[in-house]
């Protein structure tokens, strides 16, 4: 069988033998080709745009896009922060005679070229080459845009990273920040996250977070991918797609079994992905997930 044929077999199977499965296809995948590693490269060769084009990615653009582009309309001059840029593909959704400026904070350079490669010439960057949690001056924003990077921030709070000898912020005090730079201009926070609970509170080699993380990439996001490629098989990116499936969502289920220091995704479910907001300080105006898997959640808060 090929790998997409054993990717459906798998998905076809009892929940209870999946991990089993993966288990094995993981020995036997382990063996063949593969471009990269999870999410750690981000110009024009790399898997992430493959990712970006998918329509899974898509629709979360289009959904963020509805929301974004009538903040800009109504802040002539505007004023963004973007917490993790990727390859900047939301910014597509930028027209020749926008006027505005972003501060962009990611750790990554080859992200900052990226989005800057995006942007018409009214539009001028500010690049922060750090983590949400380093201390930079972010001043004050129209919208503050944290799309599938929040879940890089380990632990809920403060508090809950202490429990497992961790120091510095977590997901609250990043969205305290968030909500302090909203402040003067009765801006909006839009966060677009997975809905799966894999946070530190679940330790390593816990069958509930195996379980968790098969549910979250194999179940839905190995699914849209494989579904992706029967609907267009001869879309250029279609072998990407497959390989996302392969060496992303498939290998991201060894995270399980993986000590702390080496996890670098730590998601929560819908719910307390709203309980935290709402300990942040925001009140979550509308919540609703932008694909058809019920993957990837968005929350427009003030
Ligand atoms: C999955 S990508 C999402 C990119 C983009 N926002 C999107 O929706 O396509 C995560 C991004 O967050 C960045 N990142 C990872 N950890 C971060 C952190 N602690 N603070 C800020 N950015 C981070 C990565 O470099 C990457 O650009």
């Amino acid at each position: 069988m090929d790998l997409h044929a054993e990717l459906r077999a798998l998905l076809e199977s009892p929940r209870g033998a999946q991990a089993q499965q993966v288990r094995s296809l993981q020995a036997q995948a382990a063996k063949r080709a593969h471009p990269e590693e999870w999410n750690t490269q981000f110009g024009s060769e790399s898997l992430f745009q493959a990712w970006t084009s998918s329509p899974l990615m898509q629709a979360l653009y289009a959904k963020n896009s509805a929301v974004i582009r009538p903040i800009l309309d109504r802040n002539p001059g505007w004023r963004v922060i973007e917490l993790g840029g990727g390859d900047g593909r939301i910014w597509d959704l930028l027209r020749p005679d926008d006027r505005g400026e972003i501060l962009l904070i990611d750790p990554q350079p080859e992200v900052h070229a990226q989005v800057a490669s995006r942007l018409p010439t009214g539009v001028s960057l500010q690049s922060v080459v750090d983590v949400a949690q380093a201390p930079a001056q972010w001043g004050q924003a129209d919208l503050v845009l944290c799309s599938l990077t929040l879940h890089h921030v380990a632990g809920v709070d403060k508090q809950q990273r202490e429990t497992v000898g961790l120091t510095g912020p977590g997901k609250l005090e990043v969205l305290r920040r968030a909500k302090a730079a909203l402040q003067d201009r009765q801006g909006i926070l839009v966060l677009n996250e997975a809905s799966v609970h894999c946070e530190i509170d679940l330790p390593v080699g816990d069958p509930e977070l195996t379980d968790n993380l098969i549910d979250s990439y194999l179940r839905r996001c190995a699914r849209a991918m494989l579904d992706a490629i029967d609907a267009q098989p001869s879309h250029p990116m279609a072998g990407q797609w497959l390989s996302i499936a392969h060496r992303w969502c498939l290998d991201q289920i060894a995270v399980a079994e993986l000590p702390l220091s080496e996890r670098d995704v730590y998601e929560l479910d819908v719910v307390r992905w709203m309980a935290l907001l709402d300990r942040a300080g925001f009140a979550v105006q509308t919540q609703g997930f932008s694909d058809p898997y019920r993957l990837f959640s968005q929350y427009i808060c003030r």
